[in-house]
């Protein structure tokens, strides 16, 4: 945390505001207008934020939302949080992002909702996945979180669907220090049943018009996310350009970089090569120092507890691919002198 941080942090102390006071309307409208979205709608994390999604499309027992199980838990929890049930689509195998080919024959009559996830910083075929859903007269929900920042077609993701979702994690590409997120949308009386679910159903204080939860978000982390707004396209830029370092480091034989599509702007929130050696590599870099992850090593449809809900789900693919990837270091703050040694253990092992 550096010195504009720690002055916004004194900001709030000094204030006596601290739960979703003047920073957390500032930073939604900050947030908003950099996406170029109307609405925003803080709330205290990425998972709650997608919660109070589902609640406010009525998404409940009885209902179907379809999205990729190649994605972090949390984007398909929401789902089960509502009552709801998640049906799983395979993953296309060049971005590893919801394949939008096998959509329309996951639609069911009970189908009220798609999620795609922009996965690892780069950007889901959109377009295509908004034409289905008008088609088929359903939402898209754009979960975000792993995205902040990332553009297709010129325009930023979250701007896209009916409504999206960001997660401000630490580790994200827009991160607090500590947890938060945000919904946003153009459908003003959507992102207005937000705001009144975020707060118990408040209109005014104490009297609840409808069911609600507690979902602030804190004015100390709002503060910090209104710095780190600012620097957001810099340290996006300075992934780029440690994605493309490995990228032309890396010798490429039995091994597959990341892609990226030319109408896309990748902001590498997480930089995954994908190789069959991939549990003997991740040994042999730790050996040296280095901590390679595994995002993700059991895919949605395959955690114990969709198994035992659900058994319309047929995603070879990601199960395939998931036994191969690995995330390797990739943070602004990272040197190319560090990013020189880990391509260069790579390059040995695999030779
Ligand atoms: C794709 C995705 N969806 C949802 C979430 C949930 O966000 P949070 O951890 O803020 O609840 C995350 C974050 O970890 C994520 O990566």
């Amino acid at each position: 945390m550096g010195s504009e941080e720690r002055a916004a942090v004194d900001r709030v102390l000094r204030s006596g505001i601290i739960a979703q006071g003047p920073e957390v309307a500032k930073f939604e409208e900050e947030f908003a207008s950099m996406c170029g979205v109307e609405h925003a709608v803080a709330t205290s994390n990425g998972t709650t934020a997608g919660h109070l999604v589902m609640l406010s499309n009525n998404i409940g027992p009885g209902d179907e939302v379809i999205t990729t199980p190649f994605t972090f838990f949390a984007t398909a929890s929401v789902i089960m949080m509502a009552g709801a049930k998640p049906v799983f689509v395979d993953i296309e195998p060049r971005f590893y992002n919801i394949d939008p080919n096998k959509i329309q024959s996951a639609i069911s009559s009970t189908t009220k909702a798609i999620i795609p996830v922009h996965l690892y910083g780069c950007p889901a075929e959109i377009d295509t996945i908004l034409d289905i859903a008008k088609k088929n007269n359903l939402k898209v929900i754009e979960d975000c979180s792993q995205s902040h920042g990332a553009k297709y077609q010129g325009k930023n993701v979250g701007s896209f669907g009916d409504l999206s979702c960001f997660s401000f994690y630490p580790t994200k590409n827009l991160g607090a220090i500590g947890d938060g997120g945000i919904i946003l949308s153009n459908n003003k009386a959507l992102a207005a049943k937000c705001r009144l679910i975020r707060e118990y159903g408040w209109k005014e204080r104490y009297i609840s018009s409808i069911d609600g939860i507690n979902s602030r978000l804190d004015e100390i982390q709002a503060a910090i996310l209104r710095v780190k707004l600012k620097y957001l396209d810099r340290d996006n830029q300075k992934r780029i350009k440690i994605a493309e370092h490995y990228s032309e480091l890396l010798e490429i034989n039995n091994l597959k970089l990341p892609e990226v599509s030319s109408n896309c702007l990748h902001v590498y929130h997480l930089f995954v090569i994908r190789t069959t050696l991939r549990n003997e590599l991740k040994e042999y870099l730790e050996a040296n120092g280095v901590f390679a992850n595994i995002q993700y090593p059991v895919p949605c449809h395959l955690q114990p507890i969709y198994r035992e809900n659900d058994s319309s789900n047929n995603c070879l693919l990601t199960e395939k691919i998931s036994n191969e990837i690995l995330s390797l270091p990739v943070y602004p703050e990272l040197s190319i002198d560090a990013v020189n040694k880990v391509a260069s253990l790579i390059n040995q092992f695999l030779a």
